[in-house]
C-alpha cells in the first residue's frame, strides 16, 4: 500500500494532490507550516520542512514509502529575499533526500519549473535540454535540485521524479508569489467583476497548464516503470501557451466584463527569460503524456 508523506501540502499543488489521494485506498499524511482552515480528509501534521528530525519521525511513525516534497518558495517571493528563497528550496530538498535514502523510501515527487531556463534556451520553442542559464533565485534552486535528482539517483538509487511545470490555473488554492500568477488574479478579478492591473505587458506569451492536467501527469510520471524514462533529471511539460491580452480576450469571450489595465513591474524581466513554448514531446514518448484541457477548455473550466 502506498504510504504517502506531502510537504507544503496546503500550497496549490498539494490541496488537489489531497483531493486526488482522496479517492485512491493511500495513506495520506499531509504536513505544511501553515494550518488547514477546513478539516482535511487525511491525517495533517504541522511540520516545517527545515525541521529534518521531525520530517524524519513523522516518516518513521506513519511508515512512508512515498513522498510528494511540494515546498518551495516561488519566483517573484524568491526575489525579494533570494537568501532566504536558497535556504527554504535547497535545504527542504536536501532534508527529504537524506531521509528517503536513510529510509528507503520507494519514489519521491519533486516540482520543478520552466524558471530553470534563461534567455539563452532558444526561449521560442525550448527543448529538452538547451543552455540554461536561470535569472532567478528560483530557477537556481530548480537546476540545482535537477542535478541533484540525478545526483542521487546514480549514488544511492534513490528514485526521485520531476516535471517542469509551466504556470499552473487553479482556483481552490491560488499560488504564492509566481510569475505567472496574473492569470489566476486576472480571472478571480473577472468572476468577482473587479478591475484588474496586470503586472505583465499585454503580449508577454508563456506556457500554463490546467491543475487536473498538472496533478494527473505527475501520478502518472509516479506510476510508470523507471526502465520507461529516459530522462534522469526532470521532464519538459505543458497543456498551452498564452498572452494576457489572449486571456482578456477569452474572458470577455466567456461573456464577463472586465476592464485590464497593463503595468509591468520586476515580473516582466522574469517573464522575458522564460520560455514562450515548451517542446514536451519525450514526456509524450516516455510516459504518455498528453494534455486534457487545451487554451480554452481551461479558460472556460476556471472561469466557472
Ligand atoms: N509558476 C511559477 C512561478 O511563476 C513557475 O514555476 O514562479
Amino acid at each position: 500500500m502506498d504510504r504517502i508523506l506531502i510537504t507544503g501540502a496546503l500550497g496549490q499543488l498539494g490541496v488537489e494532490f489531497i483531493k486526488y489521494f482522496e479517492k485512491s485506498n493511500s495513506f495520506v499524511l499531509a504536513t505544511d507550516i501553515k494550518t488547514p482552515k477546513e478539516k482535511l480528509y487525511c491525517q495533517f501534521e504541522n511540520a516545517n520542512a527545515l525541521d529534518k528530525e521531525r520530517i524524519d519521525s513523522l516518516v518513521k511513525k506513519h511508515d512512508i514509502n512515498i513522498i510528494y516534497h511540494l515546498v518551495a518558495i516561488l519566483s517573484a517571493n524568491g526575489e525579494k529575499n533570494p537568501f532566504n528563497s536558497w535556504k527554504l528550496n535547497m535545504d527542504s530538498f536536501q532534508n527529504i533526500a537524506e531521509i528517503s535514502v536513510k529510509n528507503k523510501i520507494k519514489k519521491v515527487f519533486w516540482p520543478s519549473s520552466i524558471a530553470i531556463f534563461g534567455t539563452e534556451s532558444k526561449l521560442d520553442f525550448v527543448s529538452q535540454n538547451p543552455l540554461m542559464n536561470p535569472s532567478t533565485m528560483y530557477g537556481i534552486t530548480k537546476l540545482a535540485g535537477e542535478k541533484l535528482i540525478e545526483y542521487y539517483f546514480n549514488r544511492f538509487g534513490l528514485d526521485i521524479r520531476s516535471l517542469r511545470y509551466p504556470g499552473i490555473i487553479s482556483t481552490e488554492t491560488v499560488p504564492g508569489g509566481g510569475t505567472t500568477d496574473y492569470i489566476i488574479e486576472m480571472i478571480n478579478a473577472a468572476k468577482k467583476g473587479e478591475n484588474y492591473c496586470c503586472f505583465l505587458s499585454e503580449n508577454t506569451k508563456l506556457p500554463m497548464m490546467y491543475i487536473d492536467d498538472a496533478i494527473e501527469s505527475a501520478i502518472n510520471l509516479m506510476s510508470v516503470n523507471r526502465n520507461n524514462l529516459s530522462i534522469s533529471n526532470s521532464y519538459n511539460i505543458t497543456g498551452f501557451s498564452i498572452t494576457p491580452i489572449q486571456l482578456l480576450n477569452e474572458i470577455l469571450s466567456n461573456g464577463f466584463k472586465i476592464k485590464v489595465d497593463f503595468k509591468p513591474d520586476f515580473r516582466q524581466q522574469i517573464a522575458d527569460s522564460w520560455p514562450k513554448k515548451i517542446n514536451d514531446s519525450i514526456s509524450t514518448k516516455d510516459w504518455g503524456w498528453k494534455p486534457k484541457f487545451g487554451l480554452k477548455e481551461s479558460i472556460e473550466a476556471t472561469l466557472k
